[in-house]
């Protein structure tokens, strides 16, 4: 069912409360067009549609923003969220999306809104999505429906995409954008579009690539790159580090509790590219999988240092935002603006 109706109900009372959301589910796979939203004054600058695609017994709840700028042929982008289980309310107001809450001198009650002069929706459109099942305002209609698991939920996210691409957005360039725990999600969602679209399922989904900003791949290599990513950050001295590298064999994980040395020293270390949830180090390109090099894999996380590779064709680019943390587009919003405009339209970051 489309994503954006051909006739949009606007309602009559022209003003949806958020928390009210929820009873757009007697609306299923019928988007609806929210003009006004409280704690915004005025219509909402850009064009949102809210509502709900059923896959199985799971009901996903989408917002999508038109782009800005040229919606015809910029970009269609699925911005999925980390956690797992974040709202894409997250990505809606904290990340990519194009309002923002003002906390200054917050006092309690309804928050006031303004507009994100930042957001990626200026270049692109985009479709923050809740998803795995039970995030958000996704959810399902039955009890079972809520087992889900990194696989199930691709699965799911795969069908809502060709079930949500509409007519109007089917021939758009179409990016998969993600962050944090979505990175493992990615490549497989990718893989699995890739294939559909082989074996001819429709409509066809126009992937172009993929983008993963601080991406969640390997829990035990993450942790593993803490210490010598603090090391690079000078965060620890050399020595210190040598000792540990020394100490532990390189593996200060699962350390061996008889190995005393090396715990000792690890407790004396403990202390963006200043992201110790996800270490940039590990997201390097050259660990980058095989499975991801098979994708155009444009990796946004720098002071532009960019690394390209050729690899089957396909173009790869890892980027660094210097002391932007695990949440780049929150901290470094204009930075990230900057980088994904350019990276999203072929120019070189
Ligand atoms: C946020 O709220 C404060 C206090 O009410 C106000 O002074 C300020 O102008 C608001 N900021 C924006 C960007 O709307
Ligand atoms: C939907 O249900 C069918 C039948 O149980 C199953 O084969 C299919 O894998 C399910 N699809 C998804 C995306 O979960
Ligand atoms: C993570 O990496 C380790 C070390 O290479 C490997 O043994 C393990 O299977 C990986 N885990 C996953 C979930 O891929």
């Amino acid at each position: 069912m489309p994503l954006i109706s051909g006739r949009y109900s606007i309602l009559s009372t022209a003003c949806i409360h958020l928390l009210l959301l929820f009873f757009v589910a007697e609306y299923a796979e019928s988007g609806m067009i929210v003009q006004t939203l409280p704690g915004f004054s005025g219509v909402l600058p850009f064009k949102l549609e809210t509502g709900y695609v059923t896959v199985n017994e799971s009901e996903l709840f989408y917002l999508f923003v038109e782009s800005q700028g040229k919606p015809k042929q910029d970009p269609l982008l699925v911005y999925l969220i980390g956690g797992p289980g974040c709202s894409a309310l997250n990505g809606f107001f904290f990340q990519t999306g194009p309002l923002l809450l003002n906390t200054s001198d917050y006092s309690g009650g309804l928050p006031q809104l303004f507009y994100n002069e930042y957001t990626w929706t200026k270049t692109s459109s985009i479709i923050f999505l809740d998803a795995p099942v039970g995030s958000g305002y996704s959810y399902a209609t039955s009890s079972q429906g809520y087992y889900t698991s990194d696989t199930e939920s691709m699965a799911q996210t795969h069908v809502f995409l060709r079930k949500a691409n509409h007519q109007e957005y089917v021939e758009n360039q179409f990016f998969i954008a993600s962050d944090s725990y979505s990175g493992v999600i990615t490549p497989i969602l990718a893989l699995a579009i890739i294939d559909g679209n082989e074996a001819g399922l429709q409509p066809t989904v126009n992937l172009q690539g993929i983008l993963s900003r601080s991406p969640h791949t390997n829990s035990s290599l993450e942790a593993n790159s803490k210490i010598p990513l603090a090391y690079s950050l000078a965060l620890i001295s050399r020595s210190l580090y040598e000792s540990a590298k020394n100490s532990c064999n390189e593996n200060y994980v699962d350390v061996d509790s008889s190995n005393a040395e090396c715990l000792r020293i690890l407790k004396k270390s403990k202390s963006g590219d200043h992201d110790l949830v996800v270490p940039y180090i590990y997201s390097r390109l050259d660990r980058v999988s095989k499975s991801k090099r098979r994708l155009c894999l444009e990796t946004l996380v720098r002071s532009w240092y960019t690394v390209r590779n050729e690899y089957n064709g396909f173009r790869l680019t890892f980027a660094t935002l210097k002391g932007a943390g695990h949440s780049p587009t929150q901290y470094k919003p204009l930075e990230c603006y900057n980088m994904f405009e350019r990276w999203i339209h072929y120019y070189p970051l």
